[in-house]
């Protein structure tokens, strides 16, 4: 019998999005107790290794609020929510002012204001940064800043393995069911190797992205669809899987995970892509060459790939500027340094890599999910400001404007919110070690080969079917390990991968079009139908 923890505010993660909500809660309730859980470091987060920065309408003489939604919805491909899209972009700014103020420092010019900088698919340069480290900054600032609140606690190295509703109180609980609500979760606590429980009185998850769910992925390893996984398993709604975004520029660096990213930014300060024989190629494929949105200069690579038998493409950054690209991409020449790549001689060999997910779990304008007192905000969530492909630089941004959003709808609702009572314990299924820890490597290894043979950035009706019959045997296997031997943050990530994994591929396959981020050879045309997919 374990002791239960009760907390007002739980939050799950510990990036932007978990921050940004934790400190305002927190700040505005100091009588009140706020709960940061994190699965590993407290810092380890996807976060901690955003490049380019965060876009924003800063520069009132050359930009405006117009320019920027417009070019979200064109990168969103005609499925942005356009209210999202205009409260994100106008809300914004607030929002950036404010983390200024808990101390991230954004790179100035020589006349004191801030230098912007220009990625694909923006019109104008908006966007912040700190050198080629904003993530790091902004990571920095916010954990800062918390120590000068009292009322959050923050607990790291406890994995959250399952949101707690009705169905643990042994009701059954269907898609259908209207009111399915969240009491708080189930954490394998690290350090004392128990299950226990949390109760709360409102859950926010803000567990990131699922780049691990593929072969090749800018993100860290903690990026696992954990957050999305378990609100799919409550029977709550996933919008729109079928969206990752693959960045264009990887480092490739066979055998490296995750891999190195290579910011778009780059190409925004005059970098540009060539093939294997030196050719520039992107002309060929859009108007805005290098900085066309980034499902375009990903397929142009993929496809210049294919064609000339090789398994990534160049980066050619010898005409910027040695005294500038030196300033503002530091840690990128150190890292091509390090592996005998001189960025002012040498081209640096890039290939794409899966980096985000557009979709995840739906919410609503306040980042209300479907399942009562449980929100979810940052790259876990689908607001609809994406629509079918992400603006770069879009998504701190999001997370930011959408971590305050919770916090103001949270608010409203706190006081009439009370604790549940008689929630069990968890029920372990089994206490046996499972005799081979690497059944769940190798899985995991397989997932990811799957994902990214069948289901990449070109895909077809017929690989869809077969990455779905291969998920399909990769989760019976795996139930049967849950079944049977006793749970572990991997295991648990295992099976949260193929749940994404799975998502992903359902999504495609019911999206029988090709717009933004899907695109699927067999279904060429975009539909006249404009359809989020909601599973
Ligand atoms: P994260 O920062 O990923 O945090 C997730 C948190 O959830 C972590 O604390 C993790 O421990 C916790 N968690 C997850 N599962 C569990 C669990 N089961 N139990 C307990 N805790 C859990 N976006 C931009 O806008 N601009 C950029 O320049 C940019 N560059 C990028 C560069 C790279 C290399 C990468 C990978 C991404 C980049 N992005 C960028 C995207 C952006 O960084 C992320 O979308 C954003 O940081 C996500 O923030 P988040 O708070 O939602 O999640
Ligand atoms: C990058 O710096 O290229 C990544 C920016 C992003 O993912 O928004």
């Amino acid at each position: 019998m374990t002791t239960d923890m009760q907390t007002d505010f739980l939050v799950i993660g510990s990036g932007i999005a978990g921050l940004t909500y934790a400190l305002k809660a927190a700040k505005q309730h100091p009588s009140r107790q706020v709960t940061v859980i994190t699965k590993t470091r407290t810092d380890e987060t996807n976060t901690k290794y955003a490049q380019g920065g965060i876009a924003g309408v800063w520069d009132e003489e050359n930009d405006s609020y117009g320019k920027h939604i417009e070019d979200t919805l064109i990168a969103g491909d005609g499925l942005c929510n356009e209210r999202v899209v205009e409260i994100v972009v106008k809300e914004g700014p607030e929002r950036i002012r404010e983390i200024i103020e808990y101390g991230a420092r954004f790179d100035k010019d020589e006349t004191g204001e801030y230098s912007l900088g220009k990625e694909g698919g923006h019109s104008e340069n908006r966007i912040l940064h700190h050198k080629d480290v904003t993530g790091k900054e902004v990571e920095r600032a916010l954990l800062e800043e918390m120590k000068q609140v009292a009322n959050i606690q923050l607990i790291n190295h406890c994995f959250v393995i399952d949101i707690i509703t009705q169905h643990h109180l042994g009701y059954l609980v269907t898609k259908s069911t209207p009111d399915i609500t969240c009491y708080g979760v189930y954490v394998l606590n690290e350090r004392t190797n128990q299950i226990e429980k949390i109760l709360a009185r409102i859950t926010l998850l803000a567990t990131g992205g699922c780049g691990q769910a593929y072969r090749t992925t800018t993100n860290p390893r903690i990026a696992t669809g954990d957050g999305i996984a378990m609100v799919y398993r409550a029977k709550g709604r996933i919008e729109n899987m079928e969206f990752i975004q693959f960045h264009p520029t990887a480092l490739y660096e066979p055998g490296v995970s995750p891999s190195f990213l290579i910011t778009e930014a780059v190409r925004g300060d005059g970098a540009i892509l060539r093939n294997r024989n030196e050719e520039a190629f992107m002309e060929k494929y859009d108007a805005r060459k290098d900085l066309a949105p980034r499902d375009i200069v990903a397929r142009a690579i993929d496809s210049e790939m294919k064609r000339t038998g090789t398994e990534y493409v160049y980066l050619d950054c010898r005409e910027i500027d040695r005294e500038k690209f030196l300033r503002h991409f530091p840690n990128i020449y150190e890292k091509c340094l390090s592996i005998g790549i001189d960025v002012m001689q040498q081209m640096i060999p890039v290939a794409p890599a899966a980096h985000y997910s557009c979709g995840g779990i739906k919410t609503d304008e306040w980042g209300r999910t479907s399942i009562q007192h449980l929100y979810a905000c940052g790259e876990c969530a689908s607001t609809g400001l994406h629509g079918a492909n992400r603006l770069a630089s879009n998504s701190l941004l999001e997370a930011m404007v959408f971590g305050h959003r919770c916090f103001l709808d949270a608010n409203a609702q706190i006081d009439a919110i009370a604790f549940a009572e008689s929630i069990p314990d968890w029920k372990a299924l089994s206490t046996t070690d499972p005799r081979e820890m690497i059944l769940i490597t190798q899985s995991q290894k397989e997932l990811q080969q799957i994902m990214s043979d069948y289901v990449g950035i070109v895909r077809t009706d017929v690989r869809l079917e077969r990455a779905m019959k291969r998920l399909d045997l990769l989760f019976t296997e795996t139930e049967e390990l849950y079944r049977t031997t006793k749970v572990s943050p991997q295991l648990c990530e295992l099976r949260n991968l193929i749940t994404v994994g799975y998502l992903i591929v359902k999504g495609a396959q019911f999206r029988k079009e090709s717009r933004g981020l899907h695109y699927n050879t067999d279904h060429q045309q975009k539909s006249e139908l404009l359809q989020n997919i909601i599973l």
